[in-house]
């Protein structure tokens, strides 16, 4: 049997009922971060029991609601809860069932340390693992303890992105962001990962709250994910032939396109600045996720105006391939291959950032 004991997420101060309170906004975030953790390492309890009191049931329900599971409360699991009503609540599950217990401090806590003999402290939003040596011996070992901030640390899916070599780290001349400090365009996509729905409504929405002169949002987006196969088709028809060979490995194409014109004759000039702010907001938003973006200003416009019927007061702008890496390049021919390993350069600073006059570089540079 194996066990795992969470204690609720962050909760509410105690105002008036204990039993009431419910989790923070922080609280849901956390424990949201730690269910889709959870999701990831393969959890899959048979049964989830709940504590009835809210901030208990609100984080079973979280975890229940990402594992695709049923939530059942029990009032064993409010404060109280032992080790008999743990074994009341598994007995009908076989021996190798995972069950989950949803509840409170010291409970969880006690629970863990009389089950295997180790002292522990459950921090709120904390998950152990105790897989019980025989389901009534009340034995077992603690194989792990996972920490909201570890849960945390987890669940940036961008470490993760980055152990896929090669990670073309740049020499910086400053500390920057890990996320922008690991961004770059590859031609290398893992051909088995889709982009889910859920992830792609993340990467537009980090775009839709893009700054824009007079907040006139002159980004358009044409989407066409690899599943749809022939939207997506479609899509690659547009590409120069130089792309289409690393891009139709992409888990989604898209189109970009300004309104170059928000009024008949009044020629929008920060159009594209605009629209690039809005990318580089879905790129970072994406590299969060894992999902690296290649752009390409080598598609055919006018063959994306006739396709998509894209209207005169638009500019179709780029075409930006959009996946997980693989470090496995068999499917590319061998001059992407080289390309995939190559380093990458920029101009240094002295070169774009001025002070007092054009091409005089800021004395504050190093
Ligand atoms: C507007 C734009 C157009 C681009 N067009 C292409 C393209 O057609 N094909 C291509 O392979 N890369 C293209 N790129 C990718 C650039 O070559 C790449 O961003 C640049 O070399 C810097 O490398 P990095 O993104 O890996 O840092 C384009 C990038 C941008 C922003």
């Amino acid at each position: 049997m194996r066990y795992y004991f969470l204690r609720h997420g962050i909760a509410e101060d105690f105002s008036g009922s204990d039993f009431s309170r419910e989790l923070t906004a922080r609280g849901r975030r956390r424990v949201g971060t730690a269910a889709a953790v959870m999701k990831r390492l393969g959890l899959a309890p048979a049964r989830i029991f709940s504590s009835p009191r809210p901030r208990a049931h609100q984080t079973a329900a979280i975890v229940a609601e990402t594992l695709g599971m049923d939530l059942t409360i029990s009032e064993a699991l409010d404060f109280g809860f032992d080790l008999a009503a743990v074994q009341r609540l598994s007995q009908d599950l076989g021996a190798d069932a995972e069950v989950m217990f949803v509840g409170h401090n010291p409970d969880m806590s006690l629970l863990v340390q009389q089950l295997t003999g180790c002292s522990v402290s459950m921090k709120k939003g904390g998950l152990a693992r105790v897989d019980a040596f025989d389901a009534q011996s009340g034995q077992g070992e603690l194989v792990w303890l996972i920490a909201p901030k570890v849960f945390d640390t987890l669940a940036r899916d961008y470490s993760a992105a980055l152990l896929t070599p090669p990670q073309k780290l740049p020499a910086t001349s400053a500390e920057i962001h890990p996320l922008i400090k690991h961004r770059w365009s590859p031609v290398g996509f893992d051909r088995e990962r889709g982009i889910s729905r859920k992830l792609m409504l993340s990467l537009l929405e980090a775009a839709r709250w893009s700054a824009s002169s007079s907040n006139v949002q002159p980004w358009r987006f044409i989407v066409a994910r690899r599943e749809e196969s022939e939207a997506f088709q479609q899509m690659l028809s547009v590409l120069r032939e130089g792309n289409q060979p690393w891009a139709r490995h992409a888990a989604a194409l898209m189109l970009t396109a300004a309104h170059r014109y928000p009024k008949p004759e009044q020629y929008h000039r920060h159009a594209s600045h605009d629209l690039g702010l809005a990318i580089g907001q879905l790129a970072l938003q994406a590299l969060h996720h894992g999902i690296y973006l290649h752009q390409m200003g080598g598609f055919y416009p006018e063959k994306a105006r006739e396709l998509y019927k894209i209207p005169e007061d638009f500019e179709p702008m780029t075409a930006v391939a959009l996946g997980y890496r693989t470090a496995e390049l068999e499917h590319l021919p061998e001059r992407l291959r080289g390309r995939e390993a190559g380093g990458r350069e920029r101009h240094p600073l002295q070169e774009f950032v001025f002070a007092g006059s054009w091409g005089e570089a800021a004395a504050f540079l190093p």
